[in-house]
């Protein structure tokens, strides 16, 4: 079986979600700077920089190494117009002073893994697609996710299933995980997948879900510290946007959105003050305004074109003078 492992593919199979909103969300013009802080497959941003021709600038971070080099090459006809940073997007202010970006006029994330990542058997991402459990992005940092399963105490991998996976059978697979490592510890995709399925029951009709998604949902949250990265790199991004910048975020499940509804509200209501204070005493100012109440969702059509939109939800807010 090992055969068919080898080199990622060269050429990105992943197709960007929600692509015209989010165009239209960041109105990229010529000359403006723009940040995707979740390059990938390099589909967003070579909207982002066909549409802000001849000079708009992008700077693309990933933690994907693969993803960096292969975005790098697709996007080489937009020459010095295109610079990267690998590392996480918690880095972005690091990333943004490195590429001389200051004042930026839109900044794009769209979270999670991309579909080049599904389909590498080198890092078991896919639960169909098999190989080893690593489950990082960035392949040279941290723990794998075979690592962490190795050495998690049935209570404490409860409690990642339970707080990163929604799962309701935590307690159940992580003592099964565990009692399983006893004799052979858990290092495949195959492994995990076939295990969970063996001891999740679920009631109800048969799922076109496998038994196993939530797992390798609070598994790759947990290795990547995905939500920790998240909260710190929207937080970093409102105080990089110029006035009249443009964030935009698309995201997958409801953790995810769930940080960015609350950090988006935060920043278009400054005050922090407790609510019974009846005057306000932080002079913490608005700096965002929102642009989407609700979030904007794929159309049937998109959906049925590619299956991955299907739990998208977009946001958008605008970076507002902050009142003296
Ligand atoms: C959904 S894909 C982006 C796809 C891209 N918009 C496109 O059109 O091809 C998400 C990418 O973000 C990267 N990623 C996820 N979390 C990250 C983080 N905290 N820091 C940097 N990159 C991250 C993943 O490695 C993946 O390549």
């Amino acid at each position: 079986m090992h055969e068919a492992r080898g080199a990622a593919q060269a050429v990105s199979v992943h197709e960007p979600v929600l692509l015209r909103e989010t165009i239209e969300a960041l109105a990229p013009r010529s000359g403006g700077a723009y940040i995707d802080a979740n390059l990938g497959g390099g589909g967003h941003a070579a909207a982002v920089l066909a549409a802000s021709a001849p000079n708009g600038t992008l700077l693309g971070i990933d933690a994907d190494a693969t993803a960096i080099a292969r975005s790098t090459a697709r996007l080489s006809e937009y020459g010095a117009r295109l610079k990267t940073f690998h590392g996480s997007s918690a880095r972005i202010a690091e990333a943004a002073a490195a590429a001389g970006f200051h004042g930026v006029d839109g900044i794009l994330f769209d979270l999670g893994l991309s579909s080049d990542q599904l389909v590498d058997r080198e890092r078991g991402f896919g639960i169909r697609t098999g190989g080893p459990l690593d489950l990082r992005f960035n392949t040279g940092e941290g723990e794998s996710a075979a690592a962490l399963l190795a050495h998690l105490t049935v209570p404490e991998l409860a409690a990642l299933l339970r707080e990163f996976g929604e799962e309701p059978q935590a307690g159940k697979i992580a003592r099964a995980i565990v009692a399983r490592r006893a004799a052979t510890p858990v290092t495949t995709a195959e492994e995990l997948a076939a295990l969970v399925a063996e001891v999740a029951t679920r009631p109800g009709k048969p799922s076109r879900i496998h038994p196993a998604t939530r797992v390798f949902q609070a598994l790759r949250i947990a290795v990547n510290d995905e939500l920790g990265a998240l909260a710190t790199a929207l937080d970093a991004s409102i105080r990089l946007l110029a006035v009249g910048g443009r964030i935009v975020v698309l995201t997958y499940h409801s953790l995810e959105d769930r940080i960015v509804k609350r950090a988006f509200a935060a920043a278009a209501k400054g005050c922090i003050c407790p609510p019974k204070v009846p005057l306000c005493g932080c002079g913490v100012k608005p700096s965002l305004r929102l642009i989407t109440d609700k979030p904007l969702t794929a159309s049937e059509e998109e959906v049925t074109k590619n299956p991955r939109s299907r739990s998208a939800k977009l946001r958008v807010a605008e970076r507002i003078e902050v009142a003296a």
